[in-house]
């Protein structure tokens, strides 16, 4: 049976969450898929979420009561052709990059074509609104370097901004929450796809320490450039472990999924490390509602990995 389709077009499922994150857990929930201008707006006029390329969210088992949107269709397309009139013998200003595009192949697609600066998010598995919103990066680069125009939706209007206009700063656009990024123009410098291979490299061996299971990236921001992860292993709880949850033996800032992790488990495990580590660290993730009812159950409790029966290393995947 076809799935039901709003006012304006937009496809309407209830579809489990789980299958949309990097950790792979959530709930079912309604998605709107919407393809264009109109269909966001509809979507827009009830309460709603905007899920990217669930890359740094924890969704609660029961899912959330609010639409979750999703940009497909031509706001998951790109035009990388310069346009004529912005861009400069010295920088290519792209035509129009769906938010819902996915970021790897992005990136994979400018190195082949030669273009640079944004080669330094290489391996973040956001869509590009996701990252964007958040100014995902690394050491060796972020989303705000290449970026000219950002167009943003919220239910009252539809508008244009360049980067100058925002507050922006580490995995902070300054852009508030659900306000929508539907589209942007890239802004890069033109080099060789050799040249920026050899960055994007040089970013992607920072990553080698990373786990490779199911996980929404790091938990904590670095509080002031110092490493959260470092801190959390400081504090002794790599290992830790609350119901099928992880913190990573590989990087204390990742916390993973063994199989079958509750988003209960992650939230307890997100309680011992605020509750052990002594400096205060703001969350990176996002966590869908922010509190989960009956969070101290018998089957969230974590289990500290200097006990015998802790259980320290999680199954390959
Ligand atoms: P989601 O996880 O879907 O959503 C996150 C937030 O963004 C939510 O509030 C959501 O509402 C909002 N959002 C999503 N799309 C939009 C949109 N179009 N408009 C407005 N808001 C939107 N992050 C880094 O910065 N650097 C890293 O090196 C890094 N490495 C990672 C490695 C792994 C293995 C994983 C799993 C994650 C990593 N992350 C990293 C975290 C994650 O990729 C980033 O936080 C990314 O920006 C999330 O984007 P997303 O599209 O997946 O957003
Ligand atoms: N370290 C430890 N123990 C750990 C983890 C790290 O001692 O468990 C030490 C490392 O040995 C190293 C230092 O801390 O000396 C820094 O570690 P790393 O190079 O892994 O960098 P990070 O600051 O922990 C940041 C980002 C990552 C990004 C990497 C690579 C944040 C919160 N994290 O990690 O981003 O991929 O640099 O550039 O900014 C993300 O944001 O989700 C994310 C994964």
């Amino acid at each position: 049976m076809a799935a039901p389709v709003s006012r304006t077009g937009a496809r309407v499922e209830r579809l489990p969450l789980a299958r949309f994150t990097t950790l792979g857990v959530g709930g079912e929930s309604e998605v709107w898929f919407v393809s264009d201008h109109a269909q966001l707006a509809e979507a827009m006029e009830q309460p709603y979420r905007i899920l990217g390329g669930g890359s740094n969210l924890v969704i609660a088992d029961e899912g959330v009561p609010e639409r979750v949107i999703r940009l497909s269709g031509p706001l998951a397309e790109r035009d990388l052709e310069p346009d004529p009139h912005l861009s400069t013998e010295g920088e290519i200003v792209t035509g129009w990059v769906g938010g819902g595009v996915p970021l790897p192949g992005l990136i994979r697609q400018l190195q082949k074509l030669g273009l640079s600066n944004l080669e330094g998010t290489v391996g973040i598995p956001a869509q590009v609104g996701g990252a964007v919103w958040m100014n995902a990066g690394t050491r060796y680069g972020e989303m705000f370097d290449g970026l000219h125009t950002i167009e943003i939706v919220t239910p009252q209007e539809t508008r244009q901004v360049t980067p100058a206009d925002l507050q922006w700063g580490y995995r902070d656009s300054g852009i508030p929450r659900n306000h929508v990024v539907s589209r942007v123009r890239l802004r890069l410098r033109p080099s060789t796809p050799e040249a920026v291979l050899e960055k994007m490299d040089f970013a992607d061996n920072a990553r080698k320490g990373q786990p490779k299971m199911k996980t929404p990236g790091c938990a904590f921001k670095n509080p002031g450039g110092v490493s959260a992860g470092r801190l959390i292993d400081e504090a002794g709880l790599k290992g830790t472990r609350a119901g099928n949850a992880l913190i990573a033996p590989e990087h204390a800032n990742f916390i993973v999924n063994l199989g079958g992790a509750t988003a209960a488990d992650v939230h307890a495990l997100l309680d011992a490390i605020r509750a052990r580590v002594p400096v205060p660290m703001e969350l990176e993730y996002e966590l869908w509602p922010e509190r989960l009812p009956g969070l101290h159950s018998p089957g969230s409790q974590t289990t500290d990995p200097h006990q015998p029966d802790a259980h320290r290393d999680g199954p390959a995947t």
